[in-house]
């Protein structure tokens, strides 16, 4: 089977059905800062997509779609019973078909805990997202209560973190309505995984359109677009042991990679224990949903 993908994400191929629906294959490529890295993770393409469908899965039985009026992306999880001629048995487990939306160019991020670019704006200015916070937090403090801290989705280079008014003067209302979705999917989870031991610190959503439709697109709560944490290791103060790419990053800033492509390779032991991080917080996630 030869198919040609009309797109290549950083981590996704995206593969034309027709002209409601197109097929998301997750590679085994990482990003990290934006950049895609030369090794490739094996069998993280599966790992993501089987969290993702998992999450999906659960927020459609949590009666969220229904209190906030939206829907997700995905029409079939199952290779075997995609369209004649997609049944590409070498996508098994690591594509969906899903509904074509027409994205909205912002990333809906939430964070529960002060890490990442959130952390860097409060240093230097008392801010996360232009939203102030109390003085005297940490690296991974918890924050008093989850904030909402858009990124503008960049096609080039770096996301862009921008003040929520920003998103609203470009939206509307559905900025609103964007922040409510997204701030109720991460309190849902969060006391999901809390059960599993496991702090969700932040997370990012995408969303789309079908004409006035919301619907969550993309991926859902994988270990590469939110930050997991182990409850018994977390500490305030540190760079809490995560289950994601937040070894990687490290390990990259360890070595004083400036972030601008081409990103270094990684020794085989940083791919392995990426590997087995990526599995475990899958292993960890099935069991809590119990689907
Ligand atoms: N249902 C959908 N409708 C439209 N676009 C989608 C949908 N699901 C995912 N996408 C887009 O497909 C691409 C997936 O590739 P990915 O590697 O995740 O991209 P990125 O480099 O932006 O992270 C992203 O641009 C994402 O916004
Ligand atoms: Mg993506």
């Amino acid at each position: 089977m030869s198919l040609a993908p009309f797109y290549r994400g950083k981590v996704r191929d995206l593969y034309a059905v027709n002209d409601s629906s197109f097929i998301v294959v997750a590679t085994d490529r990482l990003s990290a800062f934006d950049v895609v890295f030369p090794d490739p993770i094996p069998g993280k393409g599966k790992i993501l997509t089987n969290v993702s469908n998992l999450w999906f899965q659960a927020l459609r039985l949590s009666g969220l779609h229904q209190r906030f009026n939206f829907t997700d992306h995905i029409l079939e999880t199952n290779v075997m019973r995609f369209p004649d001629g997609f049944q590409n048995p070498d996508w098994a487990g690591r594509a969906v078909l899903v509904k074509k939306c027409k994205r909205i160019d912002f990333e809906c991020v939430v964070r529960g805990y002060l890490a990442g670019s959130a952390y860097k704006e409060y240093l230097a200015k008392g801010t996360a997202c232009g939203i102030e916070l109390p003085a005297g937090l940490k690296q991974a403090s918890r924050l008093p209560e989850a904030i909402f801290t858009p990124a503008t989705k960049a096609e080039t280079g770096h996301d862009e973190n921008i003040p929520f008014a920003q998103m609203q003067a470009a939206l509307g209302p559905l900025a609103d309505r964007l922040r409510d979705i997204s701030l109720a999917i991460f309190h849902f989870a969060s006391e999901e995984m809390k059960r599993a031991g496991i702090l969700l610190c932040d997370t990012k959503f995408e969303f789309g359109l079908i004409g006035e439709s919301i619907v969550l697109i993309d991926e859902a709560l994988t270990p590469d677009s939110s930050r997991y944490w182990d409850a018994r290791t977390y500490a305030e103060g540190t760079s809490p042991a995560g289950f994601d790419k937040q070894f990687v990053r490290d390990f990259v800033e360890s070595i004083g990679w400036n972030k601008e492509p081409p990103a270094p390779g990684l020794p085989g032991e940083i791919i392995e224990k990426t590997i087995a991080l990526y599995s475990e917080i899958e292993g960890l996630i099935k069991a809590t949903l119990r689907l």
